[in-house]
């Protein structure tokens, strides 16, 4: 609806905001989510085999990449790029974590999800990101989930391509806990970092990445089994070896 994107702009300023949860006393959220499904440990992202490479020409030679080769990530590379993009690097008690990448007041409201096409010692499918523990978890979806998550993405040619798929969907209250309303700028903001230091480790074991922004939110959701209210995707990024 035009406007929407004015009004939202309008309304989460600082002067408009009711006193958040945090404020209020309320109990903080958990940390993670915690979801059904089989664990699948990682290898420690330091072990993982990688090219050394110069940040500043990572930097100025990043560039989505949409072909990828039919070479599978090893699920040691998959680890590594999973720590670059969320991992766990402090955890104080129950209140907050730190990680790889920036959170608007240590919130980390973001759980990552993966559409896994070719990554060695793992069947195709979903899965998600237990940051805490550096480890997979199973989701459970159909054959079907590829095309299904093809056909969400608008039929984007690089999600059946890729080797993975990363989605990275808010929890939002982990972030409207403390900020209210203004937390949803802040998810948003978040999943660009991540997806950033996605872009710049691939270049280190030869990946290439390409974000996605168009996708329907109502299948996504459902494919991930998310309500679209209170977690929801924000954001994916295909991974592949570049050919
Ligand atoms: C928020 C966002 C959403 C995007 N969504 C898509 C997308 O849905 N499909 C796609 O092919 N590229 C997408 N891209 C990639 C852009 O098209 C790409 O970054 C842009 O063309 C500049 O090219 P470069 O990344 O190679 O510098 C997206 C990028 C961003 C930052």
């Amino acid at each position: 609806m035009k406007g929407t994107g004015r009004e939202f702009m309008e309304k989460t300023k600082f002067q408009y905001l009711d006193p958040s949860d945090q404020y209020l006393g309320l109990p903080q959220p958990s940390l993670e989510r915690s979801t059904p499904g089989e664990s699948i440990d990682l290898p420690s992202p330091d072990t993982c085999p990688r090219r050394r490479i110069d940040l500043t020409e990572a930097i100025a030679t990043r560039q989505s990449v949409r072909t990828y080769s039919r070479s599978p990530l090893s699920l040691s590379e998959l680890g590594y790029l999973l720590w670059c993009t969320q991992g766990v690097r402090g955890v104080e008690g129950t209140a907050w974590t730190f990680r790889t990448v920036p959170s608007a007041g240590a919130r980390h409201a973001l759980e990552t999800f993966l559409l896994v096409n070719r990554v060695e010692g793992l069947d195709p499918g979903l899965y998600r990101y237990a940051a805490l523990d550096h480890r997979l978890v199973t989701v459970d979806a159909g054959p079907e989930v590829v095309p299904e998550v093809t056909a969400a993405c608008l039929a984007q040619s690089m999600v059946p391509e890729s080797a993975v798929t990363f989605l990275w969907s808010a929890d939002i209250y982990r972030m409207n806990w403390r900020y209210g309303e203004r937390g949803y700028r802040y998810v948003f903001i978040e999943a660009g970092h991540a997806c950033q230091n996605l872009y710049l480790a691939a270049e280190a074991v030869g990946c290439g990445v390409c974000a996605i922004g168009a996708f329907d939110d109502d299948i996504l959701n459902a494919l991930l089994g998310l309500d679209g209210r209170d977690w929801f995707v924000l954001y994916l990024a295909t991974v592949g070896k570049i050919s």
